[in-house]
């Protein structure tokens, strides 16, 4: 039972015969904040008061003679302006909980109308190192495909691999012309993986060097035109603020001349690298070549693509096998290969494309960027593939709902994906680009290794992996009598690592930027996967002492007691489940899951520290909280499952 909903719904029934438009008033309808409002608070009564021009705390009191919520709820109370307080009664939350301690789903009724959902996640560009970006789409798409097959959902997870992009290019070309071939044979993944950075590095070189004069013109430029003003302002307010103007604009030109600087003298300084940029002029454009030739068919370039194409895909598997992930689909982007023509002339046919500038693109309206669909070359481009994989999805799949669990820098292609996709006549499935921040360092800029590159997935999780056996080890050797072997140590090292990694991404709200703290991630208190999963471990390890077995609990009847307020605390946030996950899916934020298992974990400690499960006063009492303690446990197991992040029952 969403109880949030519950009672929204009776203010519904309420409000219905007051207003017309009630869904924004019943969004005011929340949780409260703190217990002394009671358990739940309606704050729609002065926004509605100025509509029907009463005051709010008439309209306050209107809206409760017509609620009808006695079954549910204490007399409603108003307060200060016109604010509506509402406290479950006792009885509801012992007899709800009660009913909720013998059911395996913890009181959540799947849905009544399932949808065909599409989850479109981690999506690595294979023969590039997956890096902690692709952490995020990874462990977002797999909660929320995890949570909507939970709320009973068709889910199909799709991994759309980037297996046909402009990296292939480098890599041949790299291969073909700068490979080292003992390192090849010894690792061949990791040497693709060099030869894509540094075809990378060297073409980025020689762009910055054509750009360089053209970004000190522009530098120059604004300095000439500063000087000007700032002789003809004198203290013209409107003046000056254009002043400020060109400022930013000299500042930001200041930036990109620094920046091209140091990628050149990155390379200027490193006489290999010279050298080797003097022996390979027009990089770029000879690795543009090659990934034509792959694309239009060349036999020597895709016998090539056949030959790496497995074992980059090995490389990634690796990585999801650690992380413990799935995928139901894994149709990387050469699949669309075939299909990217038709496209192409499908949106002719429809007068949606047309060619510009020897290119052929969509225009949306409102839209300033033209949505490229074939270059002047002749090549197809992401967005042609993408439109591809929504046919695909819409016609094979079925798909009602599609989302895209992509980094927020994406969503100018988004939006004109979507508009487009609508406009060729994909009108039957809804999409949204689940979109993410930037995983950043203490520095606050984007996660980097010391060198300076990016942090590689594989270098991550075996960092995590030792921190966290430290963890373990300390934990386990602070007992009187240690408890663990060492392979059971490091297998909970690595449920602990691998939570800790998971659970950091997802408790912060998904589209802002987050900073990547180790010591943070695995501390042993706090809103972190660690805490939690000790909290799980604590608890079997009560029913140990007590040598009770957990699964005959509630056959003896599962009445629940509510004797102190830390009990009705802790059993109402129980109670609060199936809203923490409808709340999750309503716009895909796991963060809302991983707050109310914080909040729950911490409702447990209080009633932990307050009640006494072993000395009760009474055998029901006693039996009232070990049902608790069980169904905190389970709670914990089901809400962390969730987010893809294991338990263990002796840490
Ligand atoms: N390969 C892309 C990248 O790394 C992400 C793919 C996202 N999915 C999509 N259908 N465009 O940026």
């Amino acid at each position: 039972m969403n109880l949030l909903n519950t009672v929204r719904d009776r203010f519904a029934t309420a409000l219905s015969g007051m207003v017309t438009d009630v869904a924004p008033l019943l969004e005011m309808i929340r949780p409260a904040q703190d217990a002394k409002f009671g358990d739940f608070q309606a704050n729609f009564a002065m926004p509605l008061a100025k509509q029907l021009g009463k005051p709010p705390r008439e309209i306050a009191q209107m809206a409760i003679d017509r609620l009808q919520i006695s079954d549910l709820c204490e007399p409603a109370e108003i307060a200060g302006p016109g604010f509506i307080n509402l406290r479950l009664r006792d009885e509801f939350i012992a007899r709800r909980i009660s009913q909720t301690a013998g059911d395996d789903r913890l009181g959540v009724l799947p849905v009544s109308a399932p949808r065909n959902v599409v989850v479109d996640f981690s999506g690595p560009n294979v023969a590039k190192p997956m890096h902690v970006g692709h952490l995020r789409s990874t462990v977002i798409g797999d909660a929320i495909c995890k949570t909507l097959r939970f709320a009973g959902h068709h889910v199909t997870g799709d991994n759309h691999i980037g297996d046909w992009g402009t990296q292939f290019g480098m890599i041949i070309y790299g291969y073909r012309h700068l490979r080292d071939d003992a390192a090849f044979a010894d690792n061949s993944v990791g040497e693709l993986a060099r030869l894509y950075k540094l075809v990378n590095t060297l073409s980025d070189y020689q762009n910055t060097v054509t750009k360089l004069p053209g970004l000190e013109e522009t530098a120059a430029t604004l300095r000439t035109q500063l000087t000007e003003q700032e002789v003809a302002t004198g203290t013209d307010e409107k003046a000056k603020k254009q002043l400020g103007a060109v400022r930013k604009q000299l500042a930001a030109a200041h930036d990109a001349v620094k920046t091209a600087g140091e990628t050149i003298s990155s390379v200027e300084s490193n006489p290999v690298l010279l050298k080797l940029s003097q022996s390979h002029p027009g990089i770029a454009r000879l690795a543009r070549d090659e990934t034509v030739k792959l694309h239009a068919g060349d036999a020597e370039n895709n016998r090539l693509w056949n030959e790496f194409l497995p074992e980059c895909l090995e490389a990634l598997n690796r990585i999801y096998q650690r992380l413990g992930i799935e995928f139901d689909l894994e149709l990387g982007e050469s699949y669309y290969n075939p299909m990217l023509a038709d496209v192409v002339a499908s949106l002719k046919i429809k007068s949606l494309a047309r060619e510009s500038a020897g290119a052929t693109c969509v225009f949306i309206e409102g839209n300033a960027a033209p949505f490229i669909v074939q270059k002047t070359d002749g090549a197809f481009t992401y967005a042609t593939t993408d439109l591809a994989t929504i046919q695909y999805r819409c016609d094979t799949l079925k798909a009602a709902e599609i989302l895209y669990v992509v980094d927020k820098r994406q969503s100018e292609h988004f939006q004109q994906l979507f508009a487009t996709a609508t406009l060729w006549g994909m009108t039957n499935a809804r999409f949204q680009h689940v979109a993410f921040g930037t995983v950043m360092g203490k520095d606050g800029k984007p996660y980097k290794t010391r060198s300076g590159d990016t942090v590689g997935l594989e270098s991550l999780i075996d960092e995590a992996l030792s921190r966290a056996r430290r963890i373990v080890d300390e934990n386990d050797d602070r007992r009187e009598m240690p408890m663990l072997s060492s392979d059971e140590r490091a297998t909970v090292a690595e449920i602990v690592g691998i939570g800790g990694i998971k659970y950091a991404d997802l408790h912060h709200s998904r589209d802002s930027d987050y900073i990547f703290d180790w010591d943070k991630m695995l501390a042993t208190t706090g809103d972190t996967a660690t805490y939690m999963q000790y909290a799980y471990a604590r608890i079997c390890g009560i029913f140990r002492k007590l040598d009770i077995e957990r699964n005959t609990l509630t056959s003896g009847g599962s009445t629940i007691l509510l004797m102190t307020p830390e009990e009705r605390r802790l059993a109402l946030q129980l109670l609060m489940f199936e809203t923490s996950i409808d709340g999750l899916l309503q716009d895909y934020r796991p963060h809302v899951l991983t707050s109310w298992l914080f909040e729950t974990a911490d409702a447990f400690s209080k009633f932990y520290d307050r009640c006494s499960v072993q000395d009760a006063e009474s055998k029901e009492l006693r039996h009232s909280r070990l049902i608790l303690c069980d169904l905190m446990a389970r709670a914990l197991r089901t809400g962390l499952a969730l987010l893809g992040i294991q338990v263990a029952e002796v840490m």
